[in-house]
This record gives structure tokens, sequence and C-alpha cells, in this order.
């Protein structure tokens, strides 16, 4: 596993230095390329780019999933800037004009400030999806008419700044930093999940920093200039295609065709708040473990069915929904052998297992956008009322109604499952377990409720078979 990590850090740090290497060795070699070949190849390929670009963000608006809808945005802007940059190559289509120089500056700032905006955990919600939309719309008409403009009159756009002046060290700047905050946050996420694609967002967007840095630098005379749009399409490539696919993975859900419709739909929202980033870490997780990836579905739609019926504030449902989702999600960490293995546990095997709360905890919070009341149910999901549970053996004073609830659905679903080392209980059996232990081990309130919400579905499945 280390030596995995040193050589795809390795790798990454080499994939990383090649553009800079590129355009410090040959970047200001003199070159001279004929504009048809620039409007041609920008024009096609930064078009080819918009296309997949707005189809990311319709496919993310589709999946209510902030995140992809953010990227899908950013990639669009600049996508097609690039693509007027190219459009507006001069003595093409129009003679000298500002667009070209204004565009192949703004285009790389532009997108890092939009894909910046992900910090915000507000934005990946999927209220954020609309205005969201409604800002990439904004930019795509404000693009249209920078390039009529161009047409109709090419000294009406200001020229952009020239290479090596006082303000292309200021957008350079004020880019570099956007970018750098990128990388940061991507590289941090891959610390934690150790996924390939998370390492290439990290280099797609050096390149496109890369990229920012040619493009206020030099001058279309210059190699390095060149080079640097050839950076853009393969950053934009590098940090697109990872999104794409964890949204392909993350889509298969589904939805129970029973039960309580609020609670499904509750469920439902709040796994597209996930993110198509932590939605691929939960397939990860069912991958590894095809058990706990409905398991958890089914816990979380169950937890706010029961916090529902006792009458839980709404915030407080969404918090069920996602510690529910999420609540297993520490056990990623745990070698498949351990988590798959049919027979008996060693100590120091049910230690490991014992400590997916406290590995899931740290890891939503290193992730970042999750409330602490989300963070304490993961944590918190295994502790019992009489202090017999792990990983602090907290006690009644210390368990709060939203964690005996999780706990008391946890319990019940993992009972009704077929395990590798059991068969699945009956709902007499298991409803028999939870309720003996009612107000000792389990919550008594919520375990009572449980039975309401079960018994409410199964009358439910009662009328329709009938
Ligand atoms: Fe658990
Ligand atoms: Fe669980």
């Amino acid at each position: 596993m280390a030596n995995r990590s040193v050589r795809v850090l390795g790798a990454a740090a080499f994939v990383a230095v090649f553009p800079v290497a590129l355009l410090h060795f040959v970047g200001g070699q003199t070159v001279a390329i004929d504009g048809w070949i620039h409007f041609v190849g920008v024009a096609l390929g930064a078009g080819v780019a918009t296309g997949s670009a707005v189809a990311l963000t319709v496919a993310g608006a589709r999946l209510r999933d902030g995140h992809a809808v953010l990227v899908g945005c950013a990639f669009s802007v600049m996508a097609a800037l690039l693509c007027l940059h190219g459009l507006a190559t001069p003595g093409v289509l129009v003679g000298t004009n500002g667009v070209v120089s204004f565009t192949g500056a703004a285009t790389l700032p532009v997108g890092g400030a939009i894909l910046a905006l992900g910090v915000v955990p507000a934005l990946r919600r999927p209220a954020a999806v609309g205005p969201l939309l409604w800002l990439l719309a904004g930019g795509v008409v404000l693009i249209l008419v920078l390039g009529l403009a161009a047409i109709a009159e090419p000294g009406l756009v200001p020229r952009g700044p020239e290479p090596r002046s006082l303000l292309a060290w200021l957008v350079l700047a004020a880019g570099t930093g956007f970018y750098a905050v990128l990388v940061w946050r991507a590289a941090r996420t891959f610390r934690l999940t150790r996924r390939w694609s998370d390492i290439l967002v990290a280099l797609g967007i050096v390149w496109l920093a890369v990229a920012l840095a040619a493009a206020l630098l030099l001058d279309s005379r210059q190699l390095g200039w060149w080079l640097g749009h050839v950076f853009q399409v393969i950053g934009i490539a590098i940090v697109g295609i990872p999104v794409a696919l964890d949204l392909r993975r993350g889509a298969a859900r589904s939805r129970p065709l029973l039960g309580d419709l609020r609670g499904a739909d509750l469920v439902a929202e709040e796994e597209a708040f996930l993110g198509s980033h932590v939605r691929a870490l939960l397939v990860d997780l069912a991958d590894k473990d095809t058990y706990t990836e409905e398991h958890t579905r089914r816990v979380a739609l169950r937890a706010v069915q029961v916090g529902d019926e006792l009458g839980l504030a709404a915030e407080r449902l969404r918090d069920l929904a996602l510690g529910g989702l999420l609540h297993d999600i520490g056990k990623l960490s745990i070698p498949d052998e351990i988590l798959k293995r049919p027979g008996p546990l060693s100590q120091r095997e049910f230690e490991l297992v014992e400590e997916h709360p406290e590995r899931g905890k740290r890891l939503l919070r290193e992730l970042g956008g999750f409330s602490e009341n989300v963070l304490r149910l993961v944590h918190d999901h295994h502790e019992r009322l009489d202090g017999s549970g792990y990983p602090q053996g907290l006690g009644r004073s210390e368990l709060d109604l939203d964690t005996r609830i999780l706990s008391a659905c946890d319990v019940y679903d993992a009972l009704r499952s077929r395990r590798v080392y059991r068969a699945a209980w009956t709902h007499e059996e298991a409803m028999r377990l939870l309720r003996g232990s009612a107000g000792t081990i389990f919550d008594a309130r919520s375990v009572d409720a449980l039975e309401r919400v079960l018994a409410r579905e199964r009358d439910d499945q009662l009328a329709i078979a009938v």
C-alpha cells in the first residue's frame, strides 16, 4: 500500500512538473503559426469541450448534484470563452480586435473563480442547482454579446492585458490563488480516498494554472503561448472526466417503491447533496461490501420515518438522513477479508471493525461540509444506553434522541439482512430483540416509533397485495 502511494505520488509529481519544464525550456522559442491553425484548432477543440461541459452540467442538474453542476458551469464558461478566443482570431472572421486577447486572459481566472465557489457547502446543495444554471445562462449570454460586439465593432472590447504587464501579473496572481485552493482541496481529498481520479483532478488543475501563466506572460509569437492552449484543453479534460465518471457511478440510485414518500424524498435529496464525490465513496463502499450500500439507504429512510413519527424538526430529519447514509462510511478503510469473513474474527480484527465510527467521522470531517450533528451521528451510532456500545461506551445521558433513533434503525436493519455469517432474521424475531432491550440498551420511544412505522408499512403492503 505504502509503495503504491509512493509510486502514484512520484508519477503525479512528474505530470505536474512536465508542463512547467516544457514552458521553461522551449516556451520562449519564436514560432510563426498561421492564424488559421489557431482559428480551426482552438474554435473546434473548445467547441467540443463546451458541448461536453454543457452535457456534464445537464447530467448534474438531472441528479440535482450541486457539485457537478458547479464544475460543469465553470467548464462551460471556460470552454465557451476559449471557443470565442479561437473564433476571434485576427484576420480570419474579423480583423484586429480586443476579444482575442481579452478572452485569452479571462478564460482561466473566470473558470478558476467559479470552481473555487465549490468550497461553499451551500452551493453543493440541490437547492443551488437552479441559481447555478441561471449563472451559467448569464455567462453564456455575456460571451455571445462579447462575440457579437467583436464582429460589429472590433474596437469595442478592450484588449486584454499586455503580456508581462502589471495587470497581467495581477490577474495571474488572482488566478493562481483560485487554483491553489483547488489543488489543495483535491490533494487533501486524495490523501483520504487514495483514488486515482482524485489525484488526476489535482493534476488537471495544475495544468490549467500553467496554461494561465502561458496566456498572461507570453505572446502569440512564442511557442509557450501555443503550448498553453494545449495545456488548457488537456487540463479541462483531466478535471472533467473524473467528475463525469463519478456522476455515472453515483447515478445508479434506487428508490423504495413503498413506504413514506416524504422520507424517501428527503433521503434522495440529502443523497444528492452529498455530491458526486461522496456518493462515489459510497459506491466504493458498495463494491467492497454489497450489503452496506443498501443497508445505509434503508437505515437512512427508517431513521427519517421514525424521527418524523416522533415529531423532529425538518433540520434534524435532514441530519438523520445524512447520518444514516454515511454512518458506515468508515468501513471503507477496513480490509475486505475482515468485512466479508464468514468465520469468527480475532480480538485485533474486532477492534479494527469497531474503529469504523471514528474513521467515518474523521473522513467526513476532512472532506468538509458536514454539520457537527451528522458527525456525531456517524461517531455514536454503535453506542448503547447502558454504556455497552463503542467506541466510547457513552451512557444514557450522553446520547440524544437522534442518535438513539439511528442506532435502533441500524440494528433492526442489520438483523433483518442476511449476512455472510448468519441468515436474515424475521421481522418478529428482530422486533422481539429490540423490544426485549427497550429502555435498557435501546431507546424505548425510538423502538415504539419504529414498530409503528413498520406496522403501517406492512398494512400498506397488505392493502396493495389485496
Ligand atoms: Fe456501523
Ligand atoms: Fe450500519
